[in-house]
């Protein structure tokens, strides 16, 4: 937890006034957030886009104030934490279930800054089974598709029900093995009808931040 929390602190020196911020979702972002709270209290100005219900209703509690998509062209700075990081800096999220959400926000961001403890940190990616958010309509379908695409598909669930993103649709977790070809994966599975979009983030990230069990913070080199 300590090693997230000063990733994630790290990332908010990043952030100046007037700036529109993408808040990440997951319990890295949590602490990012919370800063971004405390240092709205001790006067700075920014407005925010959030990731998820979760840190929207987070950022709510913190009187960080938030905006509509409708009011703006882009966004400054995101920062969100990932579950996998290769030293490309290529990603996959979606653990906690707001991939869709978090892709929307940081396609429209100037800068994603990516906050995680060293665990995360892969050679390669796919360790981590890549989320895929798919529509309930034909999902069993769907599923099937992605089986023929290589991967050994779960749909995720939560207190013995169907997990529903905040988007009302399902999560399908899918087991690659290792990701040799993160870029066409990513094309291939978005292409299945009732794929809503996945987990990677293939280029995406402008920094990556790294905290260490020694308590230590790092930003990653990319390869
Ligand atoms: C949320 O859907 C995810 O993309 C998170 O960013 C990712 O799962 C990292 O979560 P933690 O910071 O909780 O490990």
């Amino acid at each position: 937890m300590e090693s997230k929390r000063i990733a994630a602190e790290r990332a908010v020196d990043f952030i100046k006034d007037g700036m529109i911020v993408g808040l990440g979702t997951g319990s890295t972002a949590y602490f990012a957030i919370r800063k971004i709270g405390q240092r709205v209290k001790e006067g700075l100005s920014i407005k925010a886009i959030a990731t998820s219900k979760q840190s929207e209703n987070l950022a709510k509690e913190l009187g960080i104030s938030l905006l509509p998509f409708a009011e703006i062209e882009s966004i400054d700075i995101t920062i969100d934490g990932a579950d996998e990081v290769d030293a490309e800096w290529n990603l996959i999220k979606g653990g906690g279930g707001a991939l869709l959400r978090e892709k929307i926000v940081a396609s429209a961001s100037k800068q994603l800054i990516i906050i995680i403890d060293e665990s995360k940190l892969a050679e390669q990616l796919g360790a981590f089974p890549l989320p895929v958010e798919i529509v309930p309509f034909g999902y069993e379908m769907t599923i099937k598709k992605l089986r023929k695409q290589g991967a050994d598909p779960v749909l995720r669930t939560a207190d013995n029900q169907t997990y529903l993103t905040d988007n009302g649709n399902y999560i399908v977790d899918c087991h690659f093995g290792k990701i040799t070809r993160a870029e066409e994966l990513h094309q291939a599975l978005n292409l299945i009808p009732g794929v809503v979009d996945n987990g990677l983030f293939i280029g995406m990230a402008t920094l990556v931040i790294v905290g260490y069990q020694d308590g230590t913070v790092k930003e990653l080199l990319k390869m």
